[in-house]
């Protein structure tokens, strides 16, 4: 169960009237939703593929001590979300490892060092499988497995998750790669629901409850509408910067989607607000400072997942210490005149990370269309992939 709370009218930063003309745009922005492209994940995920998924997954888990993700942005982010919430902090289980999101030498060299003694199987995803971080790191690594691996052993390591052009595409057709597929109807960051993240979540993930949660959140619209015109009006008050708070450190990867799914979706043409986000009771001694007292530019969204804890200190479990911290934090901000919006699920499982997923959706959607902007394009994106193009072509 999900709980929204969107007093954000309490600091009086914005009152009932500001949002009333978003309120009565409801209709206009539903319909302009209904029109746009690329809105293939609104709509119920089909079960019938996740048979092919688990059987995937078991035959890597016979043959592997890890899979190696290889993927950037949209076809990173999600997956790695969510794999970090569910996985215990100090764990020896089968690991899923990622890759390809940098270009760090240090990353990779240690990351081959980790792999000489391994067995491994590769997953690169790439929606287009042209993008250059991941071509990279898929080479490295392909000439890596051709030094450990035969061609056949290779092609049972190999998975291509991919669309039906680019690099990629071709590279799997060639030389008969397994592969998997992403929609051609459905973006980077909105494919959280397609084999780019089903597959390397079944490694430690209830998928099933997963898209169960997603298909139930279609109702969610309702919420994110209230929750994208708060945001809207907050803009209005020259409230810029949104941060996301979590107080859970495993969470950090969600936020850093969020940050991508808001930003990439909502930042064009001049407008949009800045998504940051911060760890508390970490950033509560640097940060903290500056949302209490600093420039006030930002406003707050807190993502509070309750959980039970086994640990008592000084005869107090720390579970009611960690809420009794999350209302303090609350309230000396709405003291500092910070608007805190604050969505709460009661557990953290499948079920509710689907259903939160699709609310986040329709939130970025509908308050890109506030912002009368595309929210499944990303032009931006795509004029840095053209420039580091012509940059290592006149490297050779
Ligand atoms: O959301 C998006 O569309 C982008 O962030 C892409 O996912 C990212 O640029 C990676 O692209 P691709 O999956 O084509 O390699």
């Amino acid at each position: 169960m999900i709980n929204f709370d969107f007093k954000t009218t309490i600091t009086n930063v914005v009152k009932e009237e500001d949002l009333l003309q978003y309120k009565n745009k409801k209709n206009e922005i539903m319909e302009s939703f209904q029109k746009c492209d690329m809105i293939g994940w609104d709509k119920n995920v089909s079960t019938d593929n996740i048979n092919h998924i688990k059987q995937m997954m078991k035959e890597v888990k016979k043959n592997s001590s890890l899979l190696l993700v290889i993927g950037i942005g949209g076809s990173f982010l999600g997956s790695k979300a969510l794999y970090d919430m569910f996985e215990h902090y100090f764990s020896d289980q089968f690991k899923v490892i990622y890759c390809g999101y940098s270009l760090s030498s240090n990353y990779l060299s240690d990351l081959l060092k980790l792999l000489k003694d391994k067995d491994f199987t590769v997953n690169v995803i790439s929606k287009s499988g042209n993008t250059m971080e991941i071509k990279l790191a898929y080479n490295l690594i392909k000439g890596f497995m051709q030094e450990k691996y035969s061609e056949e052993e290779i092609k049972q390591r190999i998975i291509v998750t991919t669309g039906t052009s680019g690099y990629l595409y071709e590279e799997a057709r060639t030389n008969n790669y397994r592969t998997l597929s992403i929609p051609d109807d459905i973006g980077g960051r909105y494919s959280m629901m397609t084999d780019a993240h089903l597959f390397p979540l079944s490694f430690n993930l209830d998928i099933e409850q997963l898209i169960s949660g997603y298909n139930d959140g279609e109702v969610m619209k309702k919420e994110a509408y209230e929750y994208a015109i708060i945001r809207r009006s907050l803009f209005d008050k020259n409230k810029i910067i949104e941060n996301y708070v979590s107080f859970e450190p495993k969470y950090e990867m969600f936020i850093e989607w969020l940050k991508q799914l808001f930003g990439e979706s909502e930042g064009k043409n001049g407008k949009g607000i800045f998504p940051t986000s911060t760890i508390f009771t970490r950033d509560l001694h640097s940060l903290g400072q500056f949302i209490q007292e600093g420039n006030k530019i930002l406003f707050e969204t807190f993502i509070i997942v309750r959980q039970n804890s086994e640990i008592n200190i000084d005869n107090t479990n720390l579970n009611n210490i960690n809420n009794a911290v999350v209302d303090a934090v609350r309230n000396a901000h709405y003291k500092g005149n910070v608007a805190v919006n604050f969505i709460e699920i009661d557990k953290l499982n499948e079920y509710n990370m689907g259903l939160l997923i699709r609310f986040f959706f329709y939130s970025a959607a509908f308050s890109s269309l506030l912002f009368e902007v595309n929210p499944f394009d990303q032009p931006g994106v795509e004029v840095y992939k053209h420039e580091i193009k012509k940059s290592l072509e006149n490297l050779k």
